[in-house]
């Protein structure tokens, strides 16, 4: 089914209304991570586990005001792309990406919808208006994180043809392996 959203570049009057968005989700399944080795040969492996009962990330996600100033800043920085969905006078999605020149890529920092604006083929838009505006800029891929405890989201990045390119297990916390919740990293290629 085709979304029937209207997407347009975010101004600074969408900043507020980022709460209207709705970007938790719910897992059933974690991609565990597997270390062997010891020193500096050491390997990692991701397999999908069930988990006992599902992972709700309940209102983690949502746009509070910490994450409005950071999404303000990268706005007024004017070289990034941030664009909202909006529909029925509601915004229901955001993607907010920056340039990182030094390595000649673009990084998604948010690409999130509302729970009621999913499975339509809006997140595939949006993905596609960021490689699109990549790739016109000449940057050479697009990189992005999610959590091993976000498993439809990486679903959607594979579908999408993103390919994982690591993964840091220490990244949010000591025991970022003990919560289940470790980062990792994908790339978009753009040439
Ligand atoms: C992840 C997210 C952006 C995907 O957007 P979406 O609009 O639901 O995805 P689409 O409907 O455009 O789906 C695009 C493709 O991905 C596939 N896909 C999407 N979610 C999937 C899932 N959970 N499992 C398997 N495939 C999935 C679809 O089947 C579709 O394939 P097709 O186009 O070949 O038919 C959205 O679900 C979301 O905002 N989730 C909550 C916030 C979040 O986790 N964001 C990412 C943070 S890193």
């Amino acid at each position: 089914m085709p979304h029937a959203c209207l997407i347009r570049r975010m101004t600074e009057d969408d900043i507020p209304r980022l709460v209207e968005i709705r970007p938790g989700f719910v897992s059933e399944t974690v991609l565990a991570v597997e270390r062997s080795g010891d020193g500096i040969e050491v390997g990692w492996r991701l397999v999908e586990r069930p988990l006992l009962a599902p992972f709700d990330k309940g209102h983690d996600y949502d746009f509070d005001a910490t994450e409005r100033k950071n999404i303000r800043e990268r706005l007024q920085r004017g070289d990034g792309l941030h664009l909202v969905a909006e529909r029925d006078h509601r915004l229901s999605g955001i993607l907010d990406m920056l340039p990182q020149e030094w390595n000649s890529t673009a990084f998604i920092w948010n690409l999130m919808l509302d729970r009621d604006a999913r499975g339509q083929g809006l997140g595939r838009d949006l993905f596609e208006r960021a490689a699109n505006w990549g790739r016109r800029l000449g940057y050479r891929s697009l990189t992005l994180e999610t959590q091993t405890n976000n498993v439809p989201a990486c679903r959607f990045y594979a579908r999408m043809g993103c390919r994982l390119e690591g993964l840091r297990d220490a990244y949010y916390t000591n025991e970022d392996v003990q919560r289940g919740e470790v980062a990792i990293f994908w790339t978009y290629p753009l040439t």
